[in-house]
């Protein structure tokens, strides 16, 4: 199957992340290679970047459509919370450039042997890395409905989650969700027909997908100290598409541009924090209208960027 996607914002993430000769990049998302194209062609004739992908049939697709950037490319199917240690590995000290385009793929959603979508019927699986153990079908039949309701609460913000997941329970006790299209069935029983024009299961599959791929967790990590990755003067790009995410770029990059970490009271400092990055944008950039009409998956993309000091 041939890999569908088109990259959002990519105007905007390279103006802001600016690839240059000579410099180092880190793409922990590169899905089919469309933003890690155009840093490397733009970072020529000797850029280097570090191509990581959680799915391998994005990395496969990667691979081809890079190439012929073999020599200064490396591609790993990994998360990238591994990242800093496959920069060791590599022997790499740091990059000058990091761009995470989160979330996941239109390959994703139009291959419906993956069960992310509810267009199509397939097994509850929603996996991006197939080696993980922990699918949709594990969370939809066997998880708590505790468990369940904060998902669909914390990951989709569905105001009906206890609802949802009672009926779910109910349903799992007499034999199990097997399918995207039962449990897409069962949600619009429960919430009926369609909410502002979107399915009624789309919160539940959005949370169920979150919580599949640990995608707030992975981010999480990952910002706890991504800046050091950095040389100084590097450039960090992330675009989310999920208010959740976008909320920990925001705070992360808002930690890392403060001189001091200290209670506002306190009367002198003692955390031993120094300033570590300067905010590239003040506010999210969004993608412009035509790109939205153009390509409507872009439109809650949202893009933060930051400059380690
Ligand atoms: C929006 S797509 C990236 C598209 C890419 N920028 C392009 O231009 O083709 C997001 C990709 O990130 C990958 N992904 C999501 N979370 C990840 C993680 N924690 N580590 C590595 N890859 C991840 C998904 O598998 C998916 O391929």
């Amino acid at each position: 199957m041939v890999y569908a996607h088109v990259s959002v914002m990519v105007q905007e993430v390279l103006d802001l992340l600016k690839p240059q000769a000579h410099k180092t990049y880190l793409d922990g998302t590169v899905g089919g290679g469309g933003h890690a194209e155009q840093i490397l062609s733009t970072s020529g004739p000797d850029g280097r970047t570090l191509a990581l992908d959680r799915d391998e049939e994005a990395v496969t697709a990667a691979r081809r459509r890079l190439a012929r950037f073999a020599d200064r490319c490396i591609i790993r199917q990994a998360n990238f919370t591994e990242a800093r240690e496959i920069l060791q590995e590599i022997g790499w000290h740091g990059v000058d450039g990091i761009l995470l385009d989160l979330g996941i793929s239109s390959h994703h959603v139009e291959s419906p042997e993956r069960g992310f979508s509810f267009q199509t019927d397939a097994r509850l699986d929603m996996r991006m890395d197939r080696r993980q153990a922990l699918d949709a079908y594990q969370i939809v039949n066997t998880f708590p409905v505790s468990a369940l309701e904060q998902i669909l609460k914390d990951y989709g913000e569905e105001p009906l989650a206890c609802r949802i997941a009672r009926a779910v329970d109910r349903a799992r006790n007499e034999k199990p969700i097997e399918t995207t299209q039962q449990l897409a069935r069962l949600v619009a029983g429960v919430t009926g027909a369609k909410r502002r024009g979107r399915h009624p299961a789309t919160r539940t599959f959005q949370a169920l997908r979150i919580a599949v791929n640990g995608e707030l967790e992975n981010l999480e990590a990952f910002l706890e100290d991504a800046y050091e990755l950095l040389f100084s003067g590097g450039r960090m790009v992330v675009i989310s598409f999920h208010s959740l995410e976008d909320r920990l770029v925001k705070t992360a990059f808002r930690k890392w541009s403060r001189d001091c970490l200290c209670p506002p009271k306190a009367p002198d400092c003692r955390c031993g924090w120094s300033r570590k990055a300067r905010p590239l944008t003040s506010k999210p950039l969004v993608p412009a209208d035509s790109e939205i009409e153009a390509n409507p998956r872009a439109r809650s993309a949202k893009l933060r960027a930051m400059e380690r000091i």
